[in-house]
């Protein structure tokens, strides 16, 4: 079987590697020519833990093919993923100018049956689009062809995407022809083989999926974020709230900790898109509005402690920051709460010294030279006037505090991410503050 899949980003890239392992031969098309030539030196453009094998281990047995044509890519083409961006347009909803491109290129090209599958996150009635951009160009051709078109999302997770691809806990597939499930029957029968299920719908509701399972994760980030702000202000602690909670297996335990606001190339643009939809539908989503609004304010609440600390001056201070990536285990640094601070740090007069394990590239890529970068975590503290925890890799929870005492101007400490113990960091001497549990009366 011969698949191809247009966009090789997180998304097209991941997906594509995972098909072929499973022996599929997959066509990875991009159009950044870069991008593809550096994908056939074996040079893997984003960092994602296990990628860089799996694609070499599938390019060796001749699965995975990368190109620039995606013509090239229909010849025996059985179907075709588009995985492009679709990043918000000026009033929030979702661009589908890279979709649709795709789209009509598909239909200038195609010359046998096939299925046009939607995987990047797209709002409802776009598969239509789709159907129609596609129909379009084979109309000017006069050609004859049929094709079907289907909606698929993803619902990886940077940083663990090979697993949630290979082992997914579901695949939701939105069909309205028996041919065409068939075929994505067939394409995912390899990842089934764990029991976990494929769900099939209408196109509508699978495209909806998408937006409400990203909105939902959303809401319970913002709804903790909300209820450890009044963790500070009553003197409760939001991990203890957390496991009080969690253990209520109708809430669940995961995804509930608090933090400075969740960013990311998903979160933030799918929530504003779904606020988009139920406007465009005059049905206003006010509980996604709030939840904006809430992250929307909570990127802040990191700095705000910052400058109350220093009484609302931080002119000239250096503030090292411990992470830059939106969460760990990525080098994504799309809509990162560390952007939003950096900004408020230099706006403030202060300069910033930040260290991350892997997104200092991306990081430079974004922000230039207007911050420094440090080779490990202490160079960025030394000399600092305060530390800030903005990610929380694993390499960052247990630092050698005696070490920081000593290199640090000033020994204060703001937790973004609640990696640390009062006690611990409070036996050395600093100042620590974090989120929801800055009254740790109940010990
Ligand atoms: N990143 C994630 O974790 C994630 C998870 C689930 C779903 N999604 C969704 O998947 C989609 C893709 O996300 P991503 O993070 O992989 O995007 P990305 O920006 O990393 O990659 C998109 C790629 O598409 C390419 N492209 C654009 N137009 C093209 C065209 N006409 N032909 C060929 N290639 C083209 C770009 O050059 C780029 O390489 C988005 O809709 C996103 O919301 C992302």
């Amino acid at each position: 079987m011969k698949i191809s899949i247009v966009g090789t980003g997180y998304v097209g890239l991941v997906s594509g590697a995972c098909f072929a392992e499973t022996g599929i031969h997959t066509t990875c098309v991009d159009i950044n020519k870069k991008k593809i030539s550096k994908l056939k030196q074996g040079i893997i453009p984003i960092y994602e833990p296990g990628l860089d094998d799996l694609v070499e281990n599938n390019v060796k047995k001749e699965r995975l093919l990368f190109t620039t044509s995606l013509a090239e890519s229909l010849t025996d083409c059985l179907a075709i993923f588009i995985a492009v961006g679709t990043p918000p347009d000026e009033d929030g909803s979702a661009d589908l100018k890279y979709v649709l491109e795709v789209a009509r290129e598909i239909g200038r090209n195609i010359t046998d049956y096939i299925v046009i599958i939607t995987k990047s996150t797209v709002p409802i009635g776009t598969a239509e689009k789709v159907r129609k951009a596609c129909q379009e160009e084979l109309d000017k051709r006069g050609a004859a062809i049929e094709f079907d078109v289907a909606s698929n999302p993803e619902f990886l997770k940077e940083g663990a995407a090979i697993a949630d691809f290979l082992r997914p806990e579901r695949i939701v597939i939105g069909v309205d022809s028996p041919r065409a499930k068939g075929v994505l029957e067939k394409i995912y029968k390899p990842f089934l083989l764990n029991g976990h299920p494929i769900i099939f719908m209408n196109i509508a509701s699978s495209e909806l999926t998408k937006y409400a399972a990203n909105s939902m994760l959303a809401t319970r980030i913002s709804f903790m974020n909300d209820i450890a702000n009044l963790c500070d202000i009553v003197g409760g602690d939001i991990n203890m709230v957390r496991k009080g909670i969690g253990a209520d297996s109708r809430i669940g335990n995961k995804f509930l900790y608090a933090g400075i606001g969740y960013g990311g190339s998903c979160f933030p643009k799918d929530v504003k898109a779904l606020i988009k939809t139920g406007k465009d539908y005059n049905h206003p989503l006010t509980l996604l509005e709030a939840v904006e609004t809430i992250n929307d304010a909570q990127k802040a609440v990191l700095f705000n402690k910052l400058l109350h600390y220093f009484k609302g001056n931080i002119s000239g201070k250096k503030i090292a920051l411990w992470g830059l990536s939106f969460k760990p285990n990525t080098d994504d640094m799309r809509e990162a709460p560390a952007l939003t601070l950096i900004e408020k740090i230099q706006q403030a007069g202060g300069s910033v010294s930040a260290y991350d394990p892997v997104a200092t590239e991306e990081a430079r890529r974004i922000l230039g030279d207007s911050i420094e970068y440090a080779n490990d975590q202490y160079e960025a503290a030394n000399n600092a006037d305060a530390l800030l925890i903005v990610t929380e890799w694993r390499e960052f929870r247990m630092p050698h505090f005696d070490v920081l005492t000593k290199i640090m101007k000033h020994k204060a400490i703001f937790d973004g991410r609640n990696i640390f113990e009062h006690e611990d960091v409070l036996e050395h001497g600093f100042h620590y503050e974090c989120i929801g549990r800055n009254n740790n009366s109940y010990i």
